[in-house]
């Protein structure tokens, strides 16, 4: 059984797009997996088909439904914000064992389980954690998803630096093409990886997505 944390730099980058893309490689290649984003902001309640959950749940070949959406994201905010603040909001913590427990659970009948970070590697869980605890706890390795608009360098490598810092594994980085960028994705890429060592890099085009499995070959029993 293995579990990788789909982390990123930031917000909206693509964790959602290469989950997706990412569950449906690995049930072609007649893996059983298990995919959840345990903590979601923004959750509106009377319309989750669009959510990230929604699309998690459906991309597992499951029914959208009340238990489904709350297996899949147990801890649910209708606030478009940092998860300690949208919890705050709704006088709600993220109690931090049970959100590794539920990380956790269910693992078994599984071969990969992915697991959807939140916003950025170091967006607030609550008053003195942020998601880089949240993976340190876990111990699993990372799959970073970056963007390629102009900015994303810096944030690219500071989520690099911020998950090394703790020990963590990085299995690999994804430059999500975004809608608007100053360079095409490769080069940006080709720069990243003058800066971070081995880890293995992939561009994902919009306009023809590449797989990404291979990224997770060494992980995957
Ligand atoms: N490589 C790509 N090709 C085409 N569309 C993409 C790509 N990467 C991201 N997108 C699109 O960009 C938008 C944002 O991506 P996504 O929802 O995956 O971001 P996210 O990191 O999961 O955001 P959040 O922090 O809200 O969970 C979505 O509409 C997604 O389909
Ligand atoms: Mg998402």
């Amino acid at each position: 059984m293995t579990t990788v944390f789909v982390t990123s730099s930031g917000t909206n980058i693509g964790k959602t797009f290469v989950m997706l893309r990412l569950i449906a490689e690995l049930l072609a290649a007649g893996r059983r997996v298990r995919a959840l984003k345990p903590i979601a902001s923004g959750f509106d309640a009377a319309r989750p088909e669009g959510s990230d959950t929604a699309l998690l749940v459906r991309a597992q070949g499951l029914d959208v439904t009340a238990a489904s959406l709350a297996a899949a994201s147990p801890w649910r905010f209708a606030a478009p914000l940092s998860p300690d603040m949208a919890a705050a909001l709704e006088h709600r913590s993220i109690p931090f064992d049970a959100l590794l427990a539920a990380c956790r659970a269910g693992a078994d009948g599984s071969d990969v389980t992915l697991i959807e970070g939140v916003g950025g590697v170091m967006v607030p869980l609550d008053s003195e954690r942020t998601v880089l605890d949240w993976i340190a706890a876990l111990g699993t390795p990372t799959l970073l998803v970056v963007g390629s608009y102009l900015g994303t360098l810096s944030h690219s490598l500071t989520a690099v630096a911020a998950l090394r810092q703790r020990g963590i594994a990085i299995a690999g980085i994804v430059v999500s093409e975004s809608e608007a960028q100053p360079v095409s994705a490769a080069e940006t890429a080709a720069t990243l990886a003058r800066f971070v060592g081995s880890i293995p890099l992939r561009v994902l085009p919009r306009a023809a997505p590449v797989p990404l499995l291979p990224l997770l070959e060494d992980y995957l029993a």
